[in-house]
C-alpha cells in the first residue's frame, strides 16, 4: 500500500507528562490504551528508563488497536505544543510521612518544572498531581502566571473512587453506580459528603446506617496513607493515574463533566488567594465553571478546616519567600 503524504496543519492531540514513575507512566499507559490523545511525550531525568517504557507503552498501544504513540521529551523544548501537561515530578511519600513533609522539597520541583511550561507550552492546560496537591496546584498558578482555568489539581477524583470503592465493599452491590463526593484539600482533613453519595440514584444516608457510613469516610481520609502503608516503598499510583487519564479525556473530549478538583478560589465558598477541591466543569478550556454546592453547617465546619491547612502551608512557603523571585 502506497500513500503520498497530504500537508496538513492540523495535528493530533498532544499530552505530556513530567515525571516517569510510577504515576506517570501509569497515566501513559491509561492514555495509550484508551486512545484518548495522538502523543503521550514523558519526561523524567531519567532518559533511557523513559525510552523504555516509552517504547512498551507504543507496543502496548499497538496490541490494543490504539493510535496513541509514546514519546520522550529529553529536551525542556520538547513540550512545546502541548494541549495538557501532567506533572507528577516529585519526591513521593514514604511510610509515616505526612502530604506535608513534601512541601518544600516538591515546591522546588514544581517551580523548576513549571518555569519550563510556561517557557515553552505557554497556551497548555497544567494538571497537577503532586503532592501536598493543593498547595503544589497554588504554586503551579502563580509561577505559570496562566489564568486559574489553565491550572487544575488532581486529587477529588481519586478521593471520591476510594470513598466509592469502600461503599462498594461494605454493601456488595452497585459497582459502576456508586457517586462518591468528596470535597477539599486532599489532606487529612479531606472532607467526604456522605449527603451527596449516592448508589444508583439513592442517597447513601438512606442505605448505610451513621456508623457504616463513619468507617467510609474515616478510612477514605487515610486512603492514601493506607496504600503507603502496605508499599512502604512509595505511594498508590493505579487510582491516581486513572484520575488523572479522566480529567484529561475530559478536557480532550470537552465533555463539560463535573468532576472535584483542586482550583484557585476567588471567592467561592467565602476563600480566596487558596485552592481547594471543588465540583467543577472540565471541557476544552480547562474548569469552565467551578460549582457552589450547599453545605450544612458541620461540613461548612470541616471545608473551611481544610482550606486552613491549606492556607498555613501557603503562608510557610511565603514566610520562606518561596514566592518573591516571581515575575508577575
Ligand atoms: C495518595 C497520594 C498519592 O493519596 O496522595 O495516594
Amino acid at each position: 500500500m502506497k500513500a503520498k503524504e497530504q500537508k496538513t496543519n492540523k495535528r493530533g492531540k498532544k499530552v505530556t507528562i513530567i515525571g516517569a514513575g510510577n504515576v506517570g507512566a501509569t497515566v501513559a499507559y491509561s492514555l495509550a490504551m484508551t486512545g484518548t490523545c495522538h502523543e503521550v511525550w514523558l519526561r523524567d531525568r531519567n532518559p533511557d528508563i523513559s525510552k523504555g517504557k516509552a517504547l512498551d507503552m507504543s507496543q502496548a498501544a499497538n496490541a490494543a488497536r490504539q493510535h496513541t504513540v509514546v514519546k520522550v521529551a529529553e529536551k525542556a523544548e520538547d513540550i512545546a505544543g502541548s494541549d495538557i501537561v501532567v506533572v507528577t515530578a516529585g519526591s513521593p511519600r514514604k511510610p509515616g510521612m505526612s502530604r506535608d513533609d513534601l512541601l518544600m522539597v516538591n515546591a522546588e520541583i514544581t517551580k523548576e518544572v513549571v518555569t519550563d511550561i510556561k517557557n515553552h507550552a505557554p497556551d497548555s492546560i497544567i494538571i497537577m498531581v503532586s503532592n501536598p496537591l493543593d498547595v503544589m496546584t497554588y504554586v503551579a498558578l502563580k509561577v505559570s502566571g496562566f489564568p486559574r482555568e489553565r491550572v487544575i489539581g488532581m486529587a477529588g477524583i481519586l478521593d471520591s473512587a476510594r470513598m466509592a470503592h469502600f461503599i462498594y465493599e461494605k454493601i456488595g452491590y452497585g459497582a459502576g453506580q456508586i457517586r462518591a463526593s468528596v470535597m477539599g484539600g486532599h489532606g487529612d482533613s479531606m472532607v467526604p459528603l456522605p449527603k451527596f453519595s449516592t448508589v444508583a440514584g439513592v442517597p447513601l444516608t438512606e442505605i448505610l446506617d451513621p456508623k457504616d457510613i463513619e468507617e467510609i469516610v474515616e478510612r477514605t481520609k487515610n486512603g492514601g496513607a493506607e496504600i503507603v502503608g502496605y508499599l512502604k516503598t512509595g505511594s498508590a499510583y493505579y487510582a491516581p493515574a486513572k484520575s488523572t487519564a479522566i480529567m484529561v479525556e475530559a478536557i480532550l473530549r470537552d465533555t463539560k463533566q463535573i468532576h472535584p478538583c483542586a482550583v484557585y478560589l476567588d471567592g467561592e465558598y467565602g476563600y480566596k488567594d487558596v485552592v481547594s477541591g471543588v465540583p467543577l466543569a472540565l471541557g476544552a478550556g480547562g474548569v469552565e465553571k467551578i460549582f457552589e454546592v450547599n453545605l450544612d453547617d458541620t461540613q461548612r465546619e470541616q471545608f473551611a478546616y481544610s482550606v486552613d491547612s491549606v492556607k498555613r502551608m501557603i503562608d510557610v512557603l511565603k514566610e520562606k519567600k518561596f514566592f518573591d523571585d516571581i515575575k508577575g
